[in-house]
């Protein structure tokens, strides 16, 4: 199992509180749909809330394929801009 995210937190004065933008999910081919992509963006999320973060956001670099797409919407995420998905 090979898990990686990376979570950037910064400040976003606008609403009070600090931006996040993860820059890469990945979870290795043999892994994939057992929970653990979910687990992790769940580690993530708690984590920004301990750091105030306000908007959560992930990139993901150019048109998300539809598998990804359901990802990100399954965990709570909304498509709001051309490969960026927010935590509504
Ligand atoms: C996107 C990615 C991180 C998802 O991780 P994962 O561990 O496979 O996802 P999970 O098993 O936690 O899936 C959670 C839910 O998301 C949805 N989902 C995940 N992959 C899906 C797919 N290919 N098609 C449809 N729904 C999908 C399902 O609702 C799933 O729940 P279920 O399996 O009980 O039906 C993983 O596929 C990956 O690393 N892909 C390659 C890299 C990438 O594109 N990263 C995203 C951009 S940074």
């Amino acid at each position: 199992m090979r898990p990686l995210t990376d979570a950037t937190p910064k400040p976003l004065l606008k609403a009070g509180g600090r931006a996040a933008t993860i820059d890469e999910l990945n979870v290795a081919e043999g892994w994939q749909r057992k929970g653990v992509g979910r687990a992790l963006l769940a580690r993530v999320v708690e984590r920004a809330k301990v750091l105030t973060v306000k908007r959560l956001q992930v990139e993901t670099y150019g048109a998300p394929s539809p598998g990804v797409t359901a990802f990100f919407q399954a965990c709570g995420f909304s498509l709001c801009d051309v490969g960026l998905f927010r935590l509504r």
